[in-house]
């Protein structure tokens, strides 16, 4: 997943927010505010469980200080994410306790990884609710509201949330998430997902093509499908009928081929070339991958549990890039994990050396309690050496990207415009297929957010092309 999902804190957009429902604010009984934290599932949920609260008759605020109601969406993915959620607490705590009426939920990771010990830990707290348990907010509010605190971290076997439409919270307008599945089988050694996310499971097809559908009948323009681990997309529906990802994919690249399509996670072992083929059959799927790693040793990836070896991992991108050309890969490492050595840490840059990554999320092993590695495995590389190789990934990659971007300096790509540069408003920025983020003069030009235009790259940054349209 991206770096958007790792440190983020997304503010709602009222206005936008309303927009889908009503056009009278006052109907409204209470407000609801929400930040989200971690991945790009927790942005997603965060929409679902605004849809809920919607019809209860909370409308959004942007400012929590006025908020009868506060929601942190967390993570807990590595130790600084939980972090970062406590310190965000802390600054509630003063608000908090000059209005009385306030309540302050956690939602998330974090909920479903510590349970009641929250309401322990942190005494402000007034309502824990785990990733599967959204649709009882209304009923958990309620309770807590008559002065008691309230959990629910119950998993489910069938929870995908398929029937409720999300308030889109993030306001461009141009793309949105549509989560496909949830939930993670894998056990990754080091990963705490399967502990609060629970078993996998994958939206019922049909509710996944409706929402893209509608989505592009209110203007948008782009969709991201959403899971751990896309590539076991696996439904069957009530006449037995199975769909497995390339259907859906392709199924969804049929809405309209005004309707990029992007998805993440895909697992290494499970991209299959059906995925590949499909990718390259639609102009509209994106060519962009993002393909986890971990690490280039095949005796770290073994320990990692991530089941497949450095030779096929490097075989995995060498078939990418026959049947896409040019397609966009990042990847997500980490270093210092349990019992790595120098020279495995070693076969990690040069893997990264094979494979020139466009982008990569870079991260330093970080023990998360349950996991099988915290149970089995001593986190024996010292936090000097993990920062000290972290480090080295990270230039080598920033050179990578660096030379990534400048190699697009002459060429043209489509682009589809999200709106404003940060920057300036002269200028429009909007991705490529490649998800390369591209900046341009507006040129005058009676454009607006969601069209298509072509546009010649003449600069560069490791991070962003600047351009002109054609
Ligand atoms: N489902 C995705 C990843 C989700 S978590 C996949 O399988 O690739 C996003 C990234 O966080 C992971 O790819 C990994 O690089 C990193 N990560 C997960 N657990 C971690 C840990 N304990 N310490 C450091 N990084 C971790
Ligand atoms: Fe975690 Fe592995 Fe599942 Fe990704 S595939 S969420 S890293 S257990
Ligand atoms: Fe996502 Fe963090 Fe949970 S990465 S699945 S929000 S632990």
């Amino acid at each position: 997943m991206t770096e958007t999902l790792h440190k983020v804190v997304d503010e709602l957009r009222q206005g936008e927010a309303y927009a889908p429902f009503t056009n009278d604010p006052n109907i409204f009984k209470k407000k609801f505010y929400i930040e989200s934290y971690g991945c790009q599932m927790n942005f997603s949920d965060s929409e679902i469980v605004a849809s809920i609260l919607h019809t209860e008759g909370f409308g959004p605020t942007r400012n929590w200080e006025e908020a009868d109601l506060v929601l942190l969406n967390t993570c807990s993915i590595r130790e600084k994410a939980e972090q970062t959620v406590r310190n965000r607490l802390q600054a509630f705590r003063k608000v908090k306790e000059n209005s009385p009426g306030m309540l302050i939920g956690v939602l998330g990771c974090m909920a479903e990884r510590l349970k009641a010990k929250f309401l322990e830990e942190e005494k402000l707290v007034d309502l824990v609710v785990g990733p599967d348990a959204y649709r009882s907010l209304p009923s958990l509010i309620a309770e807590t509201e008559s002065g008691q605190k309230s959990v629910n971290v119950l998993l489910s076997r069938e929870e995908t949330y398929a029937d409720i439409s999300p308030v889109r919270l993030d306001g461009n307008g141009v793309s949105a998430f549509v989560s496909i599945m949830r939930g993670c089988n894998n056990m990754c050694t080091f990963c705490v997902v399967p502990f609060t996310r629970g078993r996998e499971r994958s939206r019922n097809a049909e509710s996944i093509i409706n929402e893209c559908r509608n989505l592009f009948e209110e203007g948008y323009r782009e969709v991201t499908l959403l899971g751990q681990n896309v590539d076991s997309y696996d439904y069957t529906n009530a006449d037995g009928v199975t769909v497995t990802f390339g259907p859906l994919l392709e199924q969804v690249a049929l809405v309209s081929p005004l309707l990029r399509i992007r998805f993440s996670t895909s697992h290494p072992k499970d991209i299959t070339d059906d995925v590949l083929h499909t990718m390259a059959k639609y102009n509209n799927i994106c060519n962009y991958i993002h393909l986890p790693v971990q690490s280039g040793n095949t005796r770290i990836l073994q320990h990692m549990n991530r089941t497949y070896t450095r030779e096929w991992y490097l075989h995995k991108v060498q078939r990418i890039r026959s049947i896409i050309p040019d397609c966009g890969l990042s990847t997500d490492v980490i270093s210092g994990f349990c019992s790595e050595t120098e020279e495995e840490h070693q076969d990690t840059l040069s893997l990264m050396e094979l494979c020139r990554f466009d982008m990569a999320y870079m991260f330093s092993y970080s023990e998360r309690p349950g996991t099988l590695a915290a149970r089995r495995f001593a986190d024996d590389v010292s936090e000097e050496d993990k920062k000290r190789r972290l480090t080295e990934i990270i230039n080598l990659q920033n050179g990578h990207s660096r030379e990534s971007y400048t190699a697009d300096i002459g060429k043209t790509f489509e682009v589809l415009i999200e709106g404003d540069s940060k920057r300036s408003d002269m200028d429009w920025c909007g991705r490529n297929s490649q998800n390369k983020m591209v900046v341009f003069p507006k040129g005058g030009l009676p454009l607006k957010k969601g069209d298509y235009v072509h546009v010649t790259i003449f600069s560069a940054t490791s991070a962003t092309l600047r351009g002109e349209m054609v």
